[in-house]
């Protein structure tokens, strides 16, 4: 029997009070629904259906490149009427799965085990024990079997007590689900036409309805409103973390740590507090990131050690690099082995080989920087002439003086040493020294003003 998911994403999402919709309000980085989305891709589906509505296209362009099956629910009239929309284009012979976009911790497993444990014909519904069911759509048993799901909003007191609740993940055949949407009513508190009355029209027709527990609520979880997002948020965090941590990687405090994307990470990597790291990040074996690190689409080689109050973002390290505290290394900075880049120093689209230091107080932008090279205090590649940008090239074991500007185009021949204080605009040649300042004077005689007498 094939499978068929369809993710329901139509919803408002008013409770969040805010004009994105809910759905692509963002966990971890990623929309609600890409969460939804990596888990419904995890299955061997032949079909993964999307139902959006609220938000419109904005839905749709948020994942342009998955294959996915787009249908509209122009008007959001419930849940049963969102997969109401889907079922027409779902072959008759699959089954179907259906979850929620504003569930996003639900895992592949659970989904899994769902299917596995439920025969062809039957309906199982995800359930959950919650300790505060409150808003939630309450499971009602007869025996070990599903009689009916109530919502929060229709329930009487002793059906509120209730505290197996509806996770919204639901399993059946596609022929079945399409007959009973087909006669759903909207005669309910909310005037809407829920998805949850399909069980009690199943239980009505003789067909089994299972009730499969989830081994934790957090898996679960709906977010509806922002306290729920935050909660969802730690709760995957602490996920990521704890994944983390079982491949050998360090944590000073696993609570204290952001992963936004995805972080791979080598051998005895430490992470000390307030790290956050956001796209695609890879630390190499010994990597130690001290506190308060944004790291950004970045790759760092083994031994990298970035002190504290970095600012990292497409950039590549070679092995045994220093970086920091507080230094910027911008889109296209690219250290080879051994590179030390001090406090105060912005590096962007710039290549320092082996060995070369840039340690305090300078701007290294569009340049090529050779081994060995020490780069003082103050210096600034003037790359930018008000219009292009221009490049500055340095060869190894150069030596540039503090407080240099280095006026792009230009170049500084391999073993060239700079004075201090020089404003270089032309080729600085090889192993010489080149000085580039007004010549120091003294005026002898000179005396200070002094103060003029009012009268
Ligand atoms: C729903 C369930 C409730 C369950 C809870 C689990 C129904 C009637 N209720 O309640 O039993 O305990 O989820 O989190 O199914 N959506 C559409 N079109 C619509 C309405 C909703 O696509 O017209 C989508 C939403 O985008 C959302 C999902 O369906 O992803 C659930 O909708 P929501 O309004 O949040 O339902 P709940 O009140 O949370
Ligand atoms: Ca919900």
């Amino acid at each position: 029997m094939g499978l068929s998911t369809i993710i329901l994403a139509a919803g408002q999402g008013t409770r969040m009070r805010s004009d994105l919709p809910k759905v692509l309000q963002p966990l971890a980085g990623r929309p609600l629904l890409g969460h939804v989305l990596d888990c419904a891709a995890a299955l061997s589906a032949d079909d993964v259906c999307v139902v959006y509505g609220h938000g419109g296209d904005a839905v749709k362009n948020a994942f342009p490149d998955e294959s996915l099956r787009w249908v509209l629910q122009a008007e959001q009239l419930g849940t049963g009427h969102a997969l109401q929309q889907a079922i027409p284009d779902t072959p008759d012979s699959n089954r179907v799965l259906v979850l929620f976009g504003d569930v996003p911790l639900l895992t592949p497993a659970t989904c899994q085990r769902l299917l596995d444990e439920t025969p062809a014909g039957d309906i199982a519904v995800l359930t959950v024990d919650m300790e505060d069911p409150t808003g939630y759509g309450r499971i009602i048993r007869e025996g070990s079997k599903v009689s009916c799901i109530v919502e929060e909003k229709d329930a009487g007191p002793e059906e509120k007590a209730v505290q197996e609740i509806n996770t919204g993940v639901l399993v059946g055949p596609a022929d079945k689900f399409r007959h009973w949407l087909a006669d759903l009513g909207n005669d309910n508190a909310q005037g809407e036409y829920y998805l949850t009355d399909v069980i009690a029209m199943a239980v009505n027709d003789g067909v089994a309805v299972h009730g499969v527990k989830a081994d934790n609520w957090t898996e679960v979880m709906g977010i509806n409103d922002k306290k729920q997002l935050a909660e969802a948020e730690r709760a995957l965090q602490a996920r990521l973390v704890d994944e983390l941590m079982a491949q050998g990687v360090g944590f000073a405090d696993p609570a204290r740590v952001d992963i936004r994307g995805s972080l791979r990470c080598g051998k005895d990597v430490f992470i000390d507090i307030n790290a956050v790291f956001e796209g695609d990040v890879e630390l190499g074996d010994g990597v130690k990131i001290e506190s308060n690190n944004l790291v950004r689409d970045s790759k760092l080689g083994a031994g990298a050690l970035v002190h504290s109050n970095c600012h990292i973002e497409g950039a590549t390290t070679g092995t045994n690099c220093e970086i920091g505290p507080f230094a910027r290394l911008r889109p296209g900075a690219e250290l080879a082995n051994d590179v030390k880049i001090g406090n105060f120093v912005e590096v962007k689209k710039s290549t320092i080989a082996d060995g070369s230091k840039v340690n305090h107080l300078t701007y290294i932008g569009d340049a090529e920087i050779g081994k060995n090279v020490n780069v003082g205090a103050g210096t600034i590649t003037c790359n930018y002439d008000g219009v292009n940008k221009h490049k500055t090239v340095i060869g190894d074991r150069a030596s540039i003086g503090s407080n240099v500007n280095l006026v792009a185009p230009v170049s500084v021949g391999s073993g060239a040493t700079i004075g201090a204080g020089s404003t270089i605009s032309k080729h600085a040649p090889a192993d010489e020294l080149t000085v580039a300042r007004s010549k120091q004077i003294t005026i002898p005689g000179w005396k200070r003003p002094t103060k003029k007498e009012t009268r």
